[in-house]
């Protein structure tokens, strides 16, 4: 079985490329009413969100600065202690500057409400967090201001989502097979 950004590896798509160009649209417009007349800075949460990022961006109509966040698990547990470490940091100054977020996926929440926190001690004028997705279970998360889609609790892949760093260029969010993610488990 061909593993590698195979269209074979995944079930069934979700949201397709069409539908996923429409929300984006409807999450810029929110975006462009918002930020009117100002120059926010937004950033991109590396990896997964890399390319909802470079989607929204080019329908933003407003100037931006571009920037980039990286985050890592801090020891083994981290997603479940909510502690992560800033590995590449913004290069740009927030004080006072409107200052947005760009995630893929809300998962435990725990990340996004990391991020804001230490990010708010920089004294931003304003902090807005946008996801593509987020899981049913932080939909009243306080720490999610804008988000497309609800992520089912499949394993979904695409559209910057990944399983072992594989199918981030899928074009569509699809539910991958459960066997390939068992046989990339044994990828020496
Ligand atoms: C994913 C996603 C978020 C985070 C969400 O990143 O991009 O940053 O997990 O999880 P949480 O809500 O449970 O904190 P991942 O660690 O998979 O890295 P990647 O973006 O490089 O794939």
């Amino acid at each position: 079985m061909n593993l590698l950004n195979s269209n074979h590896d995944v079930e069934r798509i979700i949201f397709n490329a069409e539908e996923i160009k429409a929300k984006v649209k409807s999450i810029a417009d929110i975006i462009n009413t918002r930020f009117k007349g100002t120059r926010p800075v937004v950033a991109c949460v590396l990896k997964g969100a890399s390319i909802f990022y470079a989607d929204l961006c080019r329908e933003l109509e407003m100037d931006i600065d571009m920037d980039y966040i990286s985050v890592s698990s801090y020891g083994n547990n981290s997603k479940s202690s909510g502690i992560v470490k800033l590995t590449k940091d913004l290069d740009f100054e927030i004080t006072g500057r409107n200052f947005i977020i760009v995630e893929d996926i809300i998962d435990s929440g725990l990340t996004i409400k990391y991020l804001r926190k230490m990010f708010q001690t920089r004294k931003p004028k304003s902090i807005t967090t946008v996801s593509m997705l987020v899981k049913e279970e932080n939909i009243s998360n306080n720490d999610v201001d804008i988000y497309g889609f609800i992520a089912p609790n499949d394993f979904i892949v695409g559209y910057g989502l990944d399983y072992a760093n594989h199918y981030r260029n899928l074009p569509y969010i699809g539910v991958l097979k459960p066997e390939c993610y068992n046989d990339i488990g044994k990828e020496s």
